[in-house]
């Protein structure tokens, strides 16, 4: 059944060209912030194809969304797998890069083939994806992307150096891709996401306790969608996360890498 609400619709109208069939796809569609991204984005009209790897927790999404939708399964460690999807759904009017995980320890300690799969995902997966539908957004000079990095793209993060460092990859590409972008006058627009803590299975597959209470991912993926529209670069949910955002551009690295610690040190389960 599809059921749009006429405020959200009306929204949608405002900030976008409203073709026939808009379509986007939301990686990590299965939960926590994907899972509420692809929720909203359907409920203001867009027909979701929603991509992870638990195709029983996808179709649960599935039916929580307003709009037509699609299940595709996909491992995007995998990168013959990132270009399967792209060719099966290249004409998407946004994508949302938003499959992700982190992992805590000490780097001399954690698991090289794990981290390997970690930066397959948070950094080929989004590197592969971007700039094949980019190409193609480019020949139509239309579409959005969507990128979810995380405020831990802003410092250095000892404990979770990996990830950390994965999300500076994430923000940072989106920032000189806007700007190329821009240079060359396209209407194709890209975004960043960076949260702080949320409320999702992010802790329990990182295997922290987040130090401060998370936002919701309803929340998140609301003011993401909404901001995005408005064409923002750089999207950063939350007073605190703000703030901490500032502060981060302020500090000397190796300040912000022993606080960071300090902060991380309290997250161990
Ligand atoms: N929660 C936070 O505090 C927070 C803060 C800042 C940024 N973020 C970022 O937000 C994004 C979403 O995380 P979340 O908090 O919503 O965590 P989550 O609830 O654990 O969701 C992670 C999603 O990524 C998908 N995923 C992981 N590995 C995958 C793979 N190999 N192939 C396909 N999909 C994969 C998972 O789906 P399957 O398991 O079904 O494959 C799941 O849908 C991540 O990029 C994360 O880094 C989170």
């Amino acid at each position: 059944m599809n059921i749009i609400k006429p405020f959200d619709y009306l929204i949608t109208m405002m900030y976008n060209q409203i073709g026939d069939n808009m379509k986007a796809l939301v990686t990590g569609a299965s939960s926590g912030i994907g899972k509420d991204i692809a929720i909203r984005l359907s409920s203001i009209g867009y027909d979701v194809i929603l991509a992870s790897r638990r195709k029983e927790e996808l179709k649960k999404v599935s039916s929580l969304c307003t709009g037509k939708t699609e299940i595709y399964q996909v491992d995007l460690s995998n990168k013959d797998e990132c270009v399967k999807m792209f060719n099966k759904y290249k004409n998407i009017d946004i994508l949302v890069n938003n499959a992700g995980y982190g992992m805590f320890g000490n780097f001399y300690d954690t698991d090289l083939e794990k981290e390997l799969n970690m930066i397959d995902v948070n950094i080929k997966a989004v590197h592969i994806l971007t700039k094949l539908y980019l190409k193609e957004m480019m020949k139509n000079n239309k579409g959005r992307i969507l990128n979810v990095a995380s405020s831990a793209a802003f410092s250095p993060g000892p404990l979770m150096a990996t990830y950390y460092s994965s999300k500076s990859y994430v923000l940072r590409l989106t920032v000189s891709i806007n700007e190329e972008l821009r240079r060359s006058k396209s209407n194709v627009k890209v975004s960043v996401l960076c949260p702080g803590p949320v409320d999702t299975n992010f802790n329990n597959v990182a295997g922290v306790n987040f130090a401060l209470k998370g936002l919701s991912s309803s929340y998140v993926a609301k003011y993401a969608i909404n901001k995005m529209f408005k064409n923002k670069l750089i999207i950063i949910p939350g007073l605190i996360n703000k703030i901490s955002v500032v502060g981060c551009k302020l500090l000397p690295l190796r300040l912000l890498a022993k606080i960071d610690y300090n902060i991380q040190r309290r997250k161990e389960k």
